[in-house]
């Protein structure tokens, strides 16, 4: 296909974990054409944005850099500048303008494309490949994964549920997913490689379908391989929470007790409005199944403040749902109009200070609650999977419980990949802080000269 050898691509990626997976994917197709990744985009010879849609203010980010982009390009005109994912599937050629800095607009069923793309960019051919397909699922890529003890393994891609605030649908299209025996061996092939830790991602994971086997049967299948791997999965739509998948947490030790389950909105009007298919009282009658049956359980949520026609009541219902859960964590966001959904012809009702202002209650209650709920931790013991240092001082190190809680403590001789047991010292709404004991819960004597410090 193409002669390119020793080119650097530098990638930049916006949006869910989705995109960051999608990204490993564009690398590993790249890398056989001779592009190794860089973290400088100065003596970059193709610059790639992995873009998102789902709001108005993530798709601004992009038209920013793509300014800031503007004179590296000036500087090197043989440069090739990209847009990948859903921005690049929403907008396609209203991207490709005159004044456009961007070569080459590619969605996200069509990076196979890249290398073709990419080549002829080089001889000044401006390309747009935007196909959605109904069977993509590149799922004889391996994806070029930096190194780490985390991995994401994409299991299912589009999404069919048309809830009408969204656009995924119509940049992700149709549901598909993999075969399930391509996601074991992935697994296994990420526990002799050292990883720790596997996220199954969808946008709709429990509705993941191969053959005869569910979501359930999956995520069993991914934790048989490996019972020091930690399994995760993300994002489920509560209408797909089975009790089979609940049943399925408790019987294996290694899938982490912690479950994201967007609720949106506490109003069954807003709710049928939003088509999420559930009222208020099925959610909580499956976050009760779940508690009864995994009681340790964290769940975090995402909130939609200001849809179309939300009354002050409709908000009201929305704070006492999250106080009836009380979520150990949640995404927050103000409602933003996306075109061709069905809610953009609903109109942009609620005033943008009632909707700052509601949005703006939702975070204050929450933070409170999520400080509550990391305050019950104080003087309890996790098991922590060591992930490094911590962001400001090398010295403390971070990792996470099974509950997906995050955990500063003091290094000693630990190190990455490890399982240790910390002992919960104190709490902010968003970290635990703790230090290491055995598995007895009395404190490990570390060695002095790594005591001291
Ligand atoms: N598939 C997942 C997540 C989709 S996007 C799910 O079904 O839950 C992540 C979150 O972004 C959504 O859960 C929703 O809360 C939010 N979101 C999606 N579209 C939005 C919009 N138009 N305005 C504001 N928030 C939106
Ligand atoms: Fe969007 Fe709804 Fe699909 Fe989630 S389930 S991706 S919110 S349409
Ligand atoms: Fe954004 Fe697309 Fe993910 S719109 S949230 S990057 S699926």
């Amino acid at each position: 296909m193409t002669t390119n050898t020793n080119k650097r691509v530098y990638v930049e990626t916006y949006g869910c974990q989705m995109n960051v997976a999608d990204t490993e994917i564009v690398l590993s197709v790249l890398d056989k054409e001779g592009f190794s990744p860089t973290e400088q985009i100065e003596g970059a010879d193709l610059i790639l944005l992995n873009t998102c849609s789902i709001r108005d203010n993530a798709e601004q980010r992009i038209h920013h850099r793509l300014a800031n982009i503007a004179h590296h390009k000036k500087r090197k005109p043989e440069l090739v500048v990209g847009l990948l994912g859903c921005m690049a599937e929403r907008m396609r050629k209203d991207l490709l303008t005159e004044e456009s800095i961007v070569d080459i607009v590619v969605g996200p069923d069509q990076y196979r494309l890249l290398p073709e793309l990419v080549s002829e960019a080089q001889y000044g051919e401006r390309g747009l490949a935007v196909k959605l397909s109904r069977v993509e699922t590149y799922d004889d890529i391996t994806p070029l994964r930096t190194e780490g003890i985390s991995a994401w393994i994409s299991v299912m891609r589009g999404c069919d549920k048309f809830c009408t605030f969204c656009v995924v649908p119509f940049t992700r299209g149709r549901e598909r997913s993999r075969s399930l025996l391509s996601i074991v061996d992935e697994v296994k092939y990420l526990s002799d490689h050292g990883f720790r830790e596997v996220t199954l991602l969808g946008q709709n994971v429990n509705s993941y379908r191969w053959e005869e086997r569910d979501f359930a049967d999956l995520l069993a299948a991914s934790a048989a391989v490996d019972p020091m791997m930690r399994i995760r999965y993300t994002t489920s739509h509560p209408q797909d929470m089975s009790d089979k998948l609940i049943e399925t947490m408790v019987e294996w030790e290694n899938i982490c007790d912690y479950i994201h389950l967007p609720v949106q909105s506490g109003s069954n009007r807003v709710l049928e409005l939003m088509n999420r298919t559930y009222t208020v009282e099925h959610y909580l009658e499956r976050i009760d199944k779940i508690r009864e049956l995994i009681p340790g359980v964290a769940l975090s949520t995402d909130i939609i403040a200001g849809f179309p026609t939300e009354t002050e009541e409709d908000h009201q219902k929305t704070l006492q749902v999250m106080c009836e859960v009380r979520y150990d964590g949640a995404y927050m966001f103000k409602y933003s109009p996306r075109e061709r959904t069905k809610a953009w012809a609903m109109g942009d009702s609620v005033p943008e200070k009632v909707k700052t202002r509601r949005l703006q209650e939702i975070i204050e209650q929450q933070n409170r609650i999520s400080l509550e709920k990391n305050t019950e931790q104080v003087g309890k013991t996790s098991e922590v999977l060591v992930e490094g240092p911590s962001k400001r001082d090398p010295a403390e190190w971070k990792g996470r419980t099974r509950e997906n809680h995050t955990v500063i403590f003091p290094k000693g001789d630990v190190d990455v990949g490890e399982y240790i047991h910390v002992n919960i010292g104190r709490a902010t709404s968003a970290t635990l802080f703790g230090s290491q004991v055995d598995e007895t819960g009395k404190p490990k004597v570390i060695p002095l000269e790594l005591a001291i410090r």
